[in-house]
């Protein structure tokens, strides 16, 4: 993969062939192809290390040199394949917001949230689990001014079964559609998850059909809310399929290496992926909700993972004509086994699933969450709790609600002599109370009717056209 040292030295190196042949008096087809290629060099190194090539000044350290998964020095690796940390309080979110570049959600930007949707900021602005963003001010510059702006999130479908943590960026999806009253687009990316895992395709377009059931029972207002299969609306769709090759003729080879890392053999569907995945960030993308307007600005709710994906994004959109996406970035939702990884579907132990009962629930946080690693009982009734490591409190934080019991909740643990699985029976009422968000969900995928189950949630939104677009959730989809 190229290191940014790899283009500064290629470009010198270019810009001396440049020179030669300039003074050889090469002919002119010459020369001028090899300043095209000089000049796409510096493009590739700019966008790679945020800073201009200039001669004899090698590449400082700098946000994006640092970013791309091969390249991490330090403990904490965060990329759209991996998530660790040695640290038990998890990834340092502080440090990530600088690597990346991006913007602290200061108290400031909540309140602003809140005078300009005149409602209490959802607990996860609170409480800093969305905590970095990209040009939000922007985007209530132009609420308040009566822009419209629409949302767009997304979901690789990798099995049928949905865990507490992916319900993150929709929960809170759902409360920006409801306060904004705005338009979402929801990208079921089951054509990624065939090119990553070892999956049939008719896997992957099976798990967007039941992924999708989870996400539509989070509640989205079925008449703004359009739910889509890559694999069926790319091929469906020509003006998605538009921007998708226009992203692709404006990044090189060289800037999605240095950005996710590919090697040479990486299979070039993956090469390409990165396009498919910034395609919804452009309103004209889907002209069966904006027409042909393409400059209505697009927010992005999603982990911090995803940002790869979105600063190339960000880096095309001008060169293509676009808007750039704004972006409102989630910490990880921790495994059960600490906050060390983010909770991973492929391991059962570690997760808690949409379809898991209150009593599996409370099972699983009773056997496998971390409470703080202190070995003995003694030795735990000695030092107290410690909430900033503890698993289960954690969850506390993503899913109870109410403020003050938080607190208090918070304050017994630290001054707690008893180990979590001591005080966790008292607090489980609370913390099924409070995973209301997910127990909801699963109870009203089961209760979501579906009139006509060998479609699931197809609608037709092109009925001259004749052709049958996933997922649409109005219509078809009942919720109860
Ligand atoms: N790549 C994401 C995943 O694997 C899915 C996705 C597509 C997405 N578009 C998105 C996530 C936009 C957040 C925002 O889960």
């Amino acid at each position: 993969m190229s290191s940014p040292m790899d283009l500064y030295e290629q470009l010198t190196a270019q810009g001396l062939a440049v020179r030669h042949i300039k003074a050889q008096k090469g002919n002119k087809a010459e020369v001028e192809s090899a300043v095209q290629l000089l000049l796409r060099m510096k493009e590739d190194y700019k966008l790679l290390t945020g800073q201009d090539y200039q001669a004899g000044r090698p590449p400082t350290h700098t946000e994006d040199d640092d970013s791309g998964p091969a390249e991490d020095d330090e403990d904490d690796q965060v990329n759209p394949w991996n998530v660790s940390t040695s640290s038990a309080k998890g990834v340092d979110y502080d440090k990530l917001i600088v690597r990346f570049g991006s913007c602290k959600i200061e108290q400031e930007l909540v309140d602003r949230i809140a005078r300009v949707t005149g409602k209490t900021p959802h607990h996860f602005l609170r409480r800093g689990i969305f905590f970095s963003h990209r040009d939000m001010h922007q985007i209530l510059d132009a609420y308040e001014s009566r822009k419209s702006f629409y949302l767009y999130t997304g979901r690789g479908p990798s099995s049928g079964a949905m865990h507490v943590g992916h319900l993150i960026p929709f929960l809170f999806t759902k409360w920006l559609q409801d306060v904004f009253d705005v338009p979402l687009v929801v990208q079921m990316t089951d054509d990624e998850k065939y090119l990553w895992k070892d999956l049939s395709l008719e896997d992957c377009h099976r798990y967007t059909l039941e992924n999708a059931r989870d996400i539509i029972a989070c509640g989205f207002d079925p008449d703004k809310t359009f739910i889509f299969s890559d694999l069926d609306y790319m091929g469906a769709s020509p003006s998605f399929y538009r921007n998708v090759v226009k992203v692709q003729k404006h990044v090189t080879f060289n800037q999605v290496k240095g950005i996710f890392g590919f090697t040479d053999s990486d299979c070039i569907g993956k090469i390409s992926f990165p396009a498919i995945q910034a395609a919804p960030s452009f309103s004209n993308s889907f002209p069966q909700i904006f027409g042909d307007r393409n400059d209505v600005q697009c927010l992005i709710p999603c982990a911090i993972d995803q940002d790869p994906y979105f600063r190339m994004t960000r880096d095309v959109a001008p060169r293509i004509g676009y808007l750039k996406p704004a972006l409102l970035h989630s910490t990880f939702f921790p495994a059960l086994q600490g906050a060390q990884t983010k909770m991973s579907a492929s391991d059962a132990n570690s997760s808690i699933f949409l379809t898991d009962t209150a009593k599996q629930i409370k099972n699983k946080v009773n056997k496998h969450a971390f409470s703080g690693g202190k070995d003995t009982v003694e030795e735990h009734r000695k030092l107290g709790g410690n909430p900033d490591v503890d698993v289960s409190f954690m969850y506390l934080t993503f899913f109870l609600e109410d403020d003050e019991q938080l607190e208090k909740i918070r304050q017994e643990r630290c001054a707690s002599h008893r180990r979590t699985e001591e005080v966790f029976d008292r607090d489980a009422s609370a913390h099924d109370r409070g995973a209301s968000g997910e127990t909801q969900a699963s109870d009203r995928r089961d209760r979501a009717t579906v009139h006509d189950p060998a479609q699931t949630t197809l609608q037709l939104l092109e009925p001259s056209e004749e052709r049958t677009l996933t997922v649409f959730c109005s219509c078809v989809i009942t919720l109860c």
